[in-house]
């Protein structure tokens, strides 16, 4: 596998080198972009002597494309370690460098390891910049408490490389999994007309499905994405937009598929749909509802693995998860409970036949992420 290694300005650099020793040791590709705080940490003799890896500096951004280049050329590109500033600049958008400009063309999620000492990772600004790194998809490693280089304890430490190591094996295996493998992503809320102007539908983002095939198309898998009403677009190589319930149905009919995420919120209930724009000449209206197909119970369960999502009260979360993965019959369900509505993190319970395999909690996309990893290495 092709390892992209950046390495911003920080003491923590010397971890990068015995990083990439490890590494080149077992059998990865390697090049190295040094930022030009990093040179005075480490040279670029040292990565090209000790894990026989191409280096690139600033004065590389101006001949050709390196760039774009180095950001297609990788398979993972890892930051280590990043500094407050390096991650700051990301954030903001900034590429006035071979590291930024390289991590702005990278067309996938960015794996930053973090270094620096406690009151720089406890400012509000930097928790601010990492929080706007993953909601746009990146992956920010944990810090560890410990001795920091200027002789203090405390947060920031950088995560040691065997930590990095392992880290970066699952992200191997689950891209040995899923490569290739052809993975339908249903997502948001389905939307079902009273009329032609009004309709039915629920407060799913449809964020968990944009996450989750983001990641799946990191990982290497075919993503056929298919958002319902307004969810927006996820990385794909096929992209659907569906309305109702029934028509998702009759699409999912269709589709071949080694996986099946159905994130969708699908409503269970349709309204007697009336062409034209209902007049308020009632009092009162009630509105017939039908009931929509329950589109897992109805699908064929030879084409592949399903995974249900299901949002439940914590008390029963256990019990309603299992009900639903058994009277669906599908193989895998992540639960979330209902009290992480609207809140910054979720939790999410993922469920096999056999019982609870793994309990998550983070940002979408760190469960997303998760979810996706589990299922690889089961
Ligand atoms: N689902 C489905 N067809 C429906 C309703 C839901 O395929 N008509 C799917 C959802 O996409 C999800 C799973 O079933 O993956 C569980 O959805 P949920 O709404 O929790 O379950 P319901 O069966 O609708 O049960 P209830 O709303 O009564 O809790």
């Amino acid at each position: 596998m092709k390892v992209l290694i950046g390495v911003s300005g920080s003491i923590a650099a010397y971890k990068s080198l015995i990083l990439a020793r490890e590494l080149f040791k077992g059998g990865y590709s390697l090049r190295v972009i040094l930022s030009r705080g990093a040179l005075n940490f480490v040279t670029p003799l040292s990565f090209q002597e000790l894990a026989g890896a191409k280096v690139f500096t600033d004065p590389d951004l101006f001949k050709g494309n390196t760039h774009v280049d180095l950001a297609r050329w990788s398979e993972i590109f890892l930051v280590v370690p990043a500094t407050y500033n390096l991650l700051g600049k990301v954030a903001s958008g900034l590429a006035d460098d071979l590291l930024t400009s390289t991590i702005a063309a990278h067309p996938s999620p960015v794996v930053f390891a973090p270094a620096m000492h406690t009151e720089m990772w406890e400012n509000p600004i930097l928790q601010r910049n990492i929080d706007a790194l993953k909601e746009a998809g990146h992956v920010i490693l944990p810090v560890k408490e410990g001795d920091l280089a200027s002789g203090d304890r405390g947060k920031g430490r950088m995560l040691e490389p065997e930590e990095i190591l392992r880290y970066l094996e699952d992200l191997r295996k689950a891209k040995d999994f899923w490569k290739g493998k052809r993975v339908v992503v249903t997502y948001g809320g389905t939307v079902e007309p009273i009329d032609d102007v009004r309709v039915i539908t629920n407060l799913s983002s449809g964020k968990m499905g944009v996450a989750l095939a983001t990641w799946l198309s990191f990982f290497g898998a075919h993503v056929v994405a298919v958002a319902c009403g307004s969810a927006p677009k996820a990385p794909a190589r096929e992209f659907y937009r569906i309305k109702t319930a029934r028509e998702l149905f009759d699409l999912l009919k269709s589709m071949e598929y080694d996986y099946l995420f159905m994130a969708a919120a699908v409503s269970d209930y349709r309204p007697n749909y009336k062409p034209g724009k209902l007049k308020k000449d009632v009092s009162s209206l009630i509105l017939n509802l039908q009931r929509n197909p329950d589109i897992l119970s109805n699908l064929p369960k030879d084409r592949g693995k399903i995974v249900g999502f299901a949002l439940e009260e914590r008390e029963n979360l256990r019990s309603e998860a299992v009900r639903k993965l058994k009277e669906k019959d599908v193989d895998f369900i992540v639960a979330n409970p209902t009290d992480v509505i609207g809140k910054d993190r979720t939790e999410a319970f993922l469920f096999d036949r056999k019982g609870l395999l793994k309990q998550l909690s983070g940002t979408k996309w760190e469960v997303a992420a998760e979810i996706v990893k589990k299922l690889a290495l089961e």
